[in-house]
């Protein structure tokens, strides 16, 4: 089977690099060779590509700055997305395409199905959703892949975020009323393997979600990025009011996760166990 990827150096994108089935053959595509603040650069690149299916890892995720520069968040996440869709219903070619909890407005404690209304809270999160709705709106093979709080060894994200604060202050305050699940790059690049070859054998297209286990907070994840890491460091609880940011983010972010693996088989991870191969491979373990 032949794969395309866009995204080549994020953190999905290496982990799909580093995690390449057997039988399967992978062709990236960086930013580099197609740009998606050009949607129809991405057009014009999908329908020249001669594969099973695409994965798309690409996408404009820094969620504060967004806010400053929502045009390009829309182009990136939005409109070029909606060309991926348009080349992949003109090839016929399945198309998974990950998402985020980020399209929820964080409301109730219930974790979020599939199904559930949208209504994000940021430009990101609109950005998001709009990819989302622009596949939707084509006839076209594919999976949306919501997933939430992705760390890995490389890249930018919250356990790196904790382990260099951490190597610098003894006591750190961190938003406890946020929830959901880590969830690590390399779990959704087995996940984003397990649909591609899933939708080519006739499985169902549609929205999907996927998140490590079991839900916590921002602070009980770092405490336990702290302990796994052995770095002495006091964490306190505090609420979002209390740590003001550019975008508002949902408190409640857990995703039911159920349909992933009754269609496809594929279970959520304990975020866990995948924190402690993370720290390993940055040298704390
Ligand atoms: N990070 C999170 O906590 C989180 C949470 C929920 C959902 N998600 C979603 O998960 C997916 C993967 O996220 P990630 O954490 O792996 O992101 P990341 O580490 O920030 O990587 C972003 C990727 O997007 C590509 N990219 C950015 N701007 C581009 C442009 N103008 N043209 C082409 N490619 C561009 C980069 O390409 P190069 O490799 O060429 O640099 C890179 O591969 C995204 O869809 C994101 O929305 C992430």
């Amino acid at each position: 089977m032949k794969i395309a990827i866009f995204g080549s150096s994020g953190q999905v994108a290496t982990e799909l690099r580093r995690r390449t089935p057997v039988g399967v053959s992978l062709i990236t595509v960086g930013r580099d060779t197609v740009d998606f603040r050009n949607p129809e650069e991405v057009f014009a690149a999908a329908c020249d590509m001669d594969v099973d299916a695409i994965i798309n890892a690409a996408a404009y995720t820094a969620v504060d700055k967004a806010e400053e520069e929502p045009e390009l968040a829309n182009a990136v996440n939005g409109a070029s997305v909606g060309e991926l869709a348009r080349a992949c219903s003109k090839t016929s070619v399945p198309l998974v395409h990950i998402s985020t909890d980020y399209v929820f407005d964080g409301s109730g404690q219930s974790p979020w199905t599939p199904s559930d209304e949208t209504n994000p809270l940021s430009v990101y999160g609109s950005s998001k959703q709009m990819g989302e709705q622009l596949i939707a709106e084509r006839e076209v093979t594919h999976a949306i892949l919501r997933t939430s709080w992705v760390f890995s060894a490389h890249g930018n994200n919250f356990v790196k975020t904790m382990l260099r604060l951490g190597a610098e202050r003894e006591a750190l305050s961190i938003v406890a009323d946020q929830i959901g699940g880590p969830t690590p790059a390399a779990a959704i690049a087995d996940a984003c393997f397990a649909v591609a070859q899933g939708l080519s054998s006739g499985r169902s297209s549609g929205i999907y979600h996927f998140a490590g286990s079991p839900d916590t907070s921002w602070a009980d994840f770092a405490r336990e990025i702290f302990r796994q890491s052995r770095q002495t460091v006091q964490v306190t609880d505090i609420e979002t009011k209390d740590y003001p940011t550019p975008a508002r983010r949902p408190l409640n972010s857990r995703l039911d996760c159920e349909s992933l693996n009754t269609e496809f088989g594929v279970e959520r991870p304990d975020w866990r166990v995948s924190l402690s191969a993370v720290l390993k491979e940055l040298g704390y373990q």
